[in-house]
């Protein structure tokens, strides 16, 4: 893919201020980059997107929910509902991140709801998908992640299905906890999830649909990733919180694009 996907998740972290602050760094800081090749976006939490918005008003970075109901509006107390997202203008939707099949009980069937909606709204449906740590040890994550892609995608057409980011990340490679995924780990996965994609739909959507990987990404193994051939961006999640750090990366991925 002639395009890395490059972002972060910011879970729940920064207020409004601080999302203000972090973003005016950033784009101030972005004036070499080459948007042709890199495209970037930034996932802040509800309460922060209003004004993340205005900050992004012209620039380059996309914008992103960290999740978002599948019904328009009802009684779903704590909830945030796609008209609340359509109306402050996001790009993108975070669906099915670990933390909220976790901690908030989020399954496939949710999922598969939440992509379809996401659809209908123009938005971009990004969809993390991964085994956890049981997975692994017991070799069935291949099996595990066939079973997300199965039910994920169900009665997704093939003209939305390009519309969409997918993110492989690895349960036991997310956060303080976390170690990351060897790349040729993760690129066989990787490889998993577009051969999926091809037995459903066909070879040139397979390969037109990004597919990012996440999990402990920082600095030091970010280039690992990218050199692989099936690994087209990632997310990052603790390296991107702080915007210098953030800017480190952006800028190593851009020095090595543009020379490549
Ligand atoms: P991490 O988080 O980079 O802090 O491991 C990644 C994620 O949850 O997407």
């Amino acid at each position: 893919m002639d395009k890395i996907y490059l972002g972060t998740n910011w879970k729940m972290h920064k207020t409004i201020n601080e999302t203000e602050l972090y973003l005016k760094e950033l784009n101030k800081n972005l004036n070499n980059i080459d948007f042709n090749k890199i495209k970037l976006f930034v996932i802040p939490p509800y309460t922060s997107l209003n004004k993340a918005r205005k900050e992004l008003v012209d620039s380059n970075i996309l914008l992103g929910a960290q999740n978002m109901h599948w019904k328009r509006e009802g009684a779903y107390t704590g909830e945030i509902s796609p008209l609340m997202l359509d109306e402050i203008g996001v790009d993108i939707v975070e669906l099915g991140h670990s933390e909220r099949r976790q901690y908030y009980n989020e399954n496939n069937i949710d999922i598969n709801k939440k992509a379809k909606t996401a659809l209908d709204f123009n938005f971009t449906p990004l969809i993390c998908v991964g085994e956890n740590y049981e997975a692994k040890k017991y070799g069935i994550s291949e099996e595990m992640i066939r079973k997300q892609l199965k039910i994920i995608f169900n009665n997704i057409k093939r003209e939305e299905a390009k519309k969409l980011l997918i993110a492989y990340e690895p349960v036991w490679a997310i956060g303080e906890k976390g170690e990351p995924a060897k790349p040729e780990y993760a690129e066989k996965i990787h490889i998993l999830i577009r051969s999926y994609l091809e037995e459903k739909y066909d070879n040139m959507t397979s390969k037109n649909i990004p597919l990012i990987y996440g999990g402990s990404v920082n600095n030091e193994n970010a280039l690992k990733f990218l050199t692989r051939t099936n690994i087209d961006g990632l997310f990052i999640g603790r390296a991107a919180w702080d915007v210098e750090s953030f800017l480190n990366i952006i800028h190593k991925i851009n020095f090595f694009k543009y020379n490549s």
